[in-house]
């Protein structure tokens, strides 16, 4: 019976301690953000997603940020400070008092694989139910280079071997250790207590319960998961590769649940990007955090959408940005060149080009011509901008906040806007056109006598 339909009690440690030298960061790596997140908060949701709700995390550097980072509502987790960086059979120690509560099921974790799904954990941990001291889950690594090989003898697992200590014929293996184990959670503590440090790093390799495990009479097998959801993070290089698997995953799921991509692979979404059915997303769009993107919405080529709402059938871009707080009402537009912050845009509203619509509300089918500006911001303050519903702004508008436009009003084209403008009235706020009958040729005929003398000043 899988061990997920018993009532085996999980602890899962996340191994999150480490120096991240080879990020050559100032923070730890595990803060990196992967699709706009930390890795460790996605290390986390995937326990969550598999129903383990118990985790110790064991930290080192910025423990305080990676605990917050960490945070989780379906997860009970206790911090374990690992003081110094002996390894990750050392680091697993750090979680004694954690492991020592007493549980079924151990799964380490490390928390530079971000990519790990709920399969692979619950395939461990059947492993452990069909009565293995130590599930290994390993994938095959186009470049195996850095992770250590999988030792396969008879079904079973005999060794693994880190790639410093592994002898050439040992390197040539692909099949390699994805970071995450199942083990015996009686045993555990025993098993890592008896693992040496006599390596080529001089560190406690929690790699070793292999074969320690095996040298009590234990059971060690490995199962195979796929190396896009066991691809490590070491360096900046590999955190780029792990954004592009991630990327790949989501909007292949996104567009088998209904949403069309003209060219996905310029397409990049959050880790909480929400887009419904029957949403097109044209070429080059990026999305940050916190989008919610309704049915028949068109997001059109070279659009950055943050913390934005996009009701059905809205049209937004190309070359729109929408920043957060922006809410877009069904059928509104927000075209190109445009910024939207802060705001609501009613129900069939248009902000076609050219505009700053912030800390605004415009109300449904109003026209918000070319080149209007909500000039919210007086330096100290952000005031707020409203617009009724139907009302007309004429173009190259300037809406001094705080100020409202009422239903139905019209805004000449040009104007400075500083007071309150009521229902159905036309504001002008700019100085009137004056034309000065016959006056061109008289300035034309002065330019072209300039002209004429500097041309003989020359000569
Ligand atoms: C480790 C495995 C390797 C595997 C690879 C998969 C060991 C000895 N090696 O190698 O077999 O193929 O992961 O990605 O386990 N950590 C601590 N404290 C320490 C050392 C490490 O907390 O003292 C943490 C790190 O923060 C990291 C994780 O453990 O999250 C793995 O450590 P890392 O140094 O990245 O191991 P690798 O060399 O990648
Ligand atoms: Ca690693």
């Amino acid at each position: 019976m899988p061990a997920q339909e018993t009532n085996r009690r999980c602890l899962a440690v996340i191994l999150a301690a480490g120096d991240s030298t080879r990020m050559k960061s100032s923070v730890s790596k595990v803060l990196h953000p992967v699709a706009g997140r930390p890795m460790i908060a996605h290390v986390v949701d995937a326990l969550a997603k598999a129903g383990i709700s118990d985790v110790a995390l064991v930290l080192g550097r910025d423990a305080e940020k990676v605990e917050a980072a960490a945070r989780n509502p379906a997860v009970r987790a206790t911090t374990h400070i690992q003081t110094e960086r002996l390894g990750t059979a050392h680091a697993v120690l750090a979680a004694r008092a954690a492991i020592a509560q007493g549980y079924d099921d151990l799964l380490v974790v490390f928390g530079d694989t971000p990519l790990i799904t709920e399969a692979p954990l619950r395939a461990a941990r059947d492993g452990l139910a069909a009565g293995n001291d130590v599930v290994v889950i390993g994938f095959t690594a186009a470049d195996p280079s850095g992770y250590g090989r999988l030792i396969v003898e008879n079904g079973g697992l005999a060794a693994i071997r880190e790639h410093r200590d592994a002898s050439e014929a040992e390197r040539a293996i692909r099949y390699c250790n994805g970071g995450l184990m199942a083990i015996d959670g009686r045993k555990a503590l025993d098993l890592i207590d008896r693992i040496g440090n006599a390596n080529a790093k001089g560190e406690y390799y929690l790699t070793d319960i292999v074969e320690v495990a095996r040298a009590a009479g234990g059971r060690a097998i490995a199962v195979e998961a796929p190396e896009a959801e066991l691809t490590g993070c070491n360096t900046r290089a590999e955190l780029a590769f792990i954004e592009r698997l991630w990327q790949e995953r989501r909007r292949h799921e996104m567009m088998l649940s209904g949403v069309s991509m003209i060219a996905p692979e310029t397409v990049f979404l959050a880790f909480d990007t929400a887009i419904a059915p029957d949403v097109t997303i044209e070429p080059n769009v990026v999305f940050g955090a916190g989008v919610t993107i309704e049915s028949g919405a068109v997001i059109h080529a070279f659009s950055h959408v943050e913390g934005a709402h996009v009701r059905a059938g809205a049209v937004v871009g190309p070359f729109a940005r929408l920043r957060p707080g922006a809410d877009l009402g069904p059928d509104s537009k927000v075209g190109n060149f445009c910024e939207v912050k802060q705001a609501t845009i009613g129900a069939g509203a248009k902000v076609n080009h050219l505009s700053y619509i912030g800390d605004a509300a415009v109300g449904a089918g109003t026209n918000i011509g070319a080149g209007t500006i909500t000039c919210n911001y007086d330096g100290i303050n952000k005031h707020l901008t409203n617009i009724g519903e139907n009302a007309f702004i004429g173009s190259n508008s300037a809406l001094v906040a705080p100020v409202s436009v009422g239903n139905g009003a019209y805004v000449a084209s040009g104007s400075v806007i500083t007071m309150d403008v009521p229902d159905d009235a036309v504001a002008f706020g700019r100085a009137r056109q004056e034309n000065k009958q016959g006056r061109a040729p008289v300035i034309r005929d002065r330019n072209l006598a300039i002209k004429a003398a500097r041309k003989k000043a020359a000569e």
